[in-house]
């Protein structure tokens, strides 16, 4: 089992943001978390990597329960986080390859030397996310889909067994998010590769490897299961209260509004 959240609940600045949240992940399911702005998908992610500790209830991930083994710093380190929010925190003249290298140290910059192995990885890495032309430019001169692309390659350098990626794809046109959807498929087919957790409010996103999903709203889990289950119109229909109709096309669903 990689993650365990039962009957959890989080009260911050005095409202309850999560309330009695069950959600299990087995190692090997690739899971879709669905919400609108203010569902509470951030607070959730916050509880996995240990920034919030739950007001009720119980966390386990990686076999690590807060409170009772409370090893943030350890449980960290086995959590590759992707985020949009991630990208302004690195060293200015840091160039791609360096960004990559940071990622085995679990570091925002690089102050070891890294071992042949690790740079062996890191270009492989920057070569299967398809990265590797512009693995020796500067970092902060990327576009943000070549930023994406380098940070899950630095995600992946410490083989995480978790990997969570918080909307991926914020600020990129339709050829750079396919293509960065691409790369995404093909580490979550990989059987060796990490579980992975993707966050995201639009449903053209969702991948076929993200054969589960988790529909939140207004901080409690509304359906949890099948992709193909939740992201139907019934279901859809009565999670935005408004008629709309999924169809599903390539593997891909379509959203649209019933007029
Ligand atoms: N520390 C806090 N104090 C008070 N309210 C908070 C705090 N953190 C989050 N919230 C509120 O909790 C709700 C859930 O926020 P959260 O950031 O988890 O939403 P989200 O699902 O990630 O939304 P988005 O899709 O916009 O990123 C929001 O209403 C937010 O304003
Ligand atoms: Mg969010």
């Amino acid at each position: 089992m990689v993650l365990k959240l039962e009957n959890v609940a989080l009260r911050r600045g005095g409202k309850w943001i999560l309330q009695n949240i069950n959600w299990q992940i087995e190692s090997g399911q690739h899971w879709v978390l669905f919400g609108l702005n203010g569902a509470g998908k951030t607070a959730i992610l916050n509880l996995l990597n240990a920034y919030y500790f739950p007001t009720h209830g119980k966390v386990n991930v990686l076999g690590m329960e807060f409170g009772k083994t409370y090893l943030a710093e350890r449980l960290r380190k086995q959590i590759g986080f992707v985020s949009s929010s991630l990208q302004e925190k690195f060293h200015p003249g840091d160039n791609a390859f360096e960004v990559v290298l940071s990622g085995a140290y679990a570091s925002i910059g690089l102050y070891e030397t890294p071992t042949d192995d690790i740079r062996k990885k890191a270009v492989e890495l920057l070569e299967n996310l398809g990265c590797i032309e512009y693995a020796n430019r500067n970092y902060e001169t990327l576009s943000q889909g070549e930023k994406q692309r380098v940070l899950i390659a630095r995600a992946l350098m410490a083989e995480p067994p978790l990997l969570i990626l918080d909307e991926p794809t914020n600020g990129l046109d339709f050829i750079a998010r396919e293509s960065l959807l691409e790369a995404i498929e093909g580490i979550a087919q990989k059987p060796d590769g990490p579980t992975m957790i993707y966050v995201t409010h639009h449903v053209e996103e969702i991948l076929p490897a993200f054969g589960k999903t988790l529909l939140l709203r207004d901080g409690k889990v509304f359906a949890a299961g099948n992709t193909r289950e939740m992201i139907s119109s019934n279901k859809l229909s009565s999670f935005f209260q408004i008629p709309v109709d999924v169809l599903w096309h390539n593997n891909r669903p379509l959203l649209s509004k019933i007029q």
